[in-house]
């Protein structure tokens, strides 16, 4: 199992970053997708890095770049996405297609692009980024958020349903507050208080490390006490 190969969306920050220095000190092959690759692939000098913008359907090319310099790949980690604070009933088509385009359709073009790799790989993984707010709504300003959360929550069942015959495994990784630039911006949670961007990242490695026979469809992780997570 050496020389693994992970593709990782939003590896420039936040949980992304941690999980791209998680596999690296595990001997994993990585190719890093970043709006602004120059400081990332200072960063991680081994690595691939692909200028990778979700909101300009690159994802082919970087799966074929990825091909190109690896010959495999492995397993996605689709943890780029934005969440903007705006609610179902008044945010614009403009703001809500921006999430979308980020959150659900670029995790799915790279999904659909990797695919056959996946395959051939015959213990494919897929971990998205998702977050509690697939699960349940918590407040007006997290609701468009929510709405593509719970999308792309539906995306990884449908990637499970799809993938189970060729040995493809595909979690979602659920956490309420986790201590990066994004939660940080809207919650008033001391950062100490939230879940570590660590932890999570030791979490997606043991969703890719775990056999196909122990297939995690979804991880739960919380900062507060909620009635059900
Ligand atoms: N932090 C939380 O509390 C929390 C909780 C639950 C779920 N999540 C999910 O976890 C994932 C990672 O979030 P994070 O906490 O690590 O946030 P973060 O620190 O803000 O990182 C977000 C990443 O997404 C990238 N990104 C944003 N827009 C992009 C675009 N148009 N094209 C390509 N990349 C783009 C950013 O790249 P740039 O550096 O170029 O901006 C950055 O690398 C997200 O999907 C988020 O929804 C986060």
């Amino acid at each position: 199992m050496e020389h693994r190969v992970a593709m990782i969306s939003g590896a420039s920050g936040g949980i992304g970053a941690c999980i791209a220095k998680t596999l690296t000190a595990q001997g994993w092959g990585l190719s890093l997708g970043a709006r602004d690759p120059a400081p990332l692939q200072r960063r991680f000098p081994k690595a691939l890095v692909v200028p990778q913008d979700a909101t300009r359907s690159d994802e082919a090319a970087w799966v074929a770049d990825t091909r190109t310099r690896f010959g495999r790949i492995d397993a996605l980690i689709c943890s780029a996405g934005q969440m903007i604070p705006e609610d179902i009933v008044d945010i614009s088509d403009e703001t809500l297609d921006l999430m979308w385009d980020i959150n659900v359709k670029s995790p799915r073009r790279l999904v659909h692009a990797a695919w056959p790799d996946l395959v051939e790989a015959k213990t494919g993984r897929v971990v998205l980024l998702v977050s509690l707010s697939g699960k349940r709504v918590r407040s007006a300003a997290s609701s468009s958020y929510a709405v593509t959360k719970h999308a792309a929550l539906a995306m990884n069942h449908g990637i499970r349903q799809k993938g189970w015959k060729d040995g493809i495994r595909s979690t979602a990784i659920c956490p309420g507050r986790v201590n990066t630039s994004m939660a940080r911006a809207i919650a008033d949670t001391p950062p100490g208080q939230m879940t570590q961007p660590e932890n999570i990242a030791k979490l997606a490695k043991l969703a890719i490390d775990m056999p196909n026979e122990a297939s995690m469809a979804e991880i739960m992780v919380n900062c507060d006490l909620e009635d059900q997570y």
